[in-house]
């Protein structure tokens, strides 16, 4: 399948030195338009500055869409409130990996294929075993995800045809749940749990997490909730750690490789790392004696570089429709579990208190996918320094989803930002 690009008749005119140069317009399945800048430079000598990519559309894509100004987000045409409350992980998966929702032949044919991928070699065991304790689970799943090149060698060459490229997607959905739970063993020193072939795919994760600790019978509530917090990590197009994913795919690096470096990505405290630094941050509120009116002030002081985390958003300006599913998810689940948590009462009078200062208002800053979910993360026994590898584990199939499409989108090229050059020049002949 390759990628559909709607393109409109209409092209904007671009003005540069009293040449005028014709841009196509690329248009949207949802109304947004492009300029196509692809001939720019060779047409002018002119390159594009976008530091952060704030204004660059890297791909075309038919995967996620997201309104920021309006607070949608939907996959494959399905909105996420909808996923949310009535599709389970491996559901929503098949959906963005392959484009349909699965019927119940797919969907067991792919819960199959990712169960015969889901042994854990006594070489992974090994390098598992030899991390010390105290290993961030970041660093446990990035350092295991590469090294699971050595279990399928013949993955790692230039080309994969379409069988390979599905085997890559079962056997890497299938081993992140085995990563991820290693990660609560390594660092609880616990000897890990194998995988039970038969079982649910979140079932599955929970006993090799918790087996043998006193979290180990898994309630209807907590199964809910993991599939929940999963789907709304599932994709959320060109963040930053897909766009990494991206970009090292499109050096044809081969899949452990390109997903390692979204894992890499998203550990970093602006982007996925934000979830434990949220609940760290609330912490020390609680600890400070519950004052949330300093911080604010804190975060607002230019020259602090304290930020409100779990607080703004490069692309949601008006609302991130996840914090909304999230939070309302919070109060049920600590509700259904008969837990009270301070830190939920003092996120909810944070959340007030930013929303209705001018420095918030004006910057359009709202709660994000983060604000709420270490809340609930902490309330199903998940440690804060597991936050980000959950938000990996659902993160796991839009990554794949958009490596797919890329490799399969026929015009792909290698990803290579030029720059804009202004340090000192080569001396001058007369010099
Ligand atoms: N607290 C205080 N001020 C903030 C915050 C915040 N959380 N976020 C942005 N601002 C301010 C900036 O200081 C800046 O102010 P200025 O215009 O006076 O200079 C303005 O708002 C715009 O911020 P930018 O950093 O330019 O926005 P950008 O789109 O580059 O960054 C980001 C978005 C990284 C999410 C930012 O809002 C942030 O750092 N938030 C906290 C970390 C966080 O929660 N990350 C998770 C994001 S969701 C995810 O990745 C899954």
């Amino acid at each position: 399948m390759g990628i559909r690009k709607l393109q409109t008749n209409t092209s904007g005119i671009l003005d540069i030195e009293g040449h005028q140069i014709e841009l196509p317009v690329i248009e949207g399945s949802e109304g947004e338009k492009g300029l196509d800048i692809g001939r720019l430079r060779a047409n002018t000598g002119y390159v594009c500055v976008d530091p952060g990519f704030v204004n660059t559309a890297s791909c075309l894509s038919q995967i996620t869409y997201l309104d920021g100004e309006k607070g949608v987000l939907h996959y494959r045409g399905h909105p996420i409130e909808d996923l949310a409350e009535n599709a389970n992980f491996l559901e929503v998966s098949f959906l963005l990996i392959y484009g349909e929702m699965p019927n119940p032949t797919e969907l067991k044919q792919f819960q199959n294929d990712i169960a015969q991928n889901s042994k854990t070699t006594q070489f992974i065991s090994s390098i598992g075993k030899a991390l010390p304790k105290d290993t961030h689970p970041m660093g446990i799943l990035s350092s295991l995800m590469v090294a699971l090149s050595a279990d399928k060698p013949e993955l790692v060459k230039q080309d994969l045809s379409a069988d390979e490229r599905n085997l890559a997607v079962h056997h890497i959905m299938a081993q992140i749940k085995n990563l991820t739970a290693m990660c609560y063993r390594v660092n609880k020193g616990l000897d890990f749990v194998p995988s039970d072939p038969g079982a649910d795919y979140v079932e599955d994760f929970y006993t090799m997490t918790f087996k043998g600790t006193e979290h180990e019978s898994l309630s209807p509530v907590v199964k809910d909730a993991l599939n929940t917090l999963l789907i709304l990590h599932a994709d959320h197009e060109q963040n930053c750690s897909t766009s990494s994913v991206r970009l090292v795919g499109s050096s044809k690096a081969n899949p452990y490789a390109s997903i390692a470096s979204g894992i890499n990505a998203l550990w970093g405290p602006l982007h996925g790392g934000a979830n434990q630094a949220v609940i760290e941050m609330l912490e020390q509120m609680h600890a400070d004696g519950g004052g949330y009116k300093k911080f604010v002030e804190k975060a607002k002081d230019k020259n602090d570089p304290f930020r409100l985390m779990g607080f703004g958003h490069r692309v949601y300006k008006n609302f991130d429709p996840r914090a909304q599913i999230i939070k309302k998810a919070c109060d049920k689940v600590l509700n259904q579990l008969g837990i009270t948590d301070p830190l939920l009462d003092l996120a909810k009078g944070l959340e007030k208190e930013a929303l209705s200062d001018p420095y918030f208002i004006e910057r359009k800053l709202y709660p994000n996918v983060d604000f709420y979910s270490g809340i609930i993360y902490k309330a199903l026994n998940i440690p804060n320094q597991m936050f980000t590898a959950m938000f990996a584990l659902g993160r796991l199939p839009g990554w794949l989803a958009q490596w797919k499409e890329m490799l399969e989108d026929p015009k792909m090229k290698i990803g290579r930002p030029r720059q804009i050059y202004q340090g000192k020049s080569l001396p001058s002949e007369e010099e």
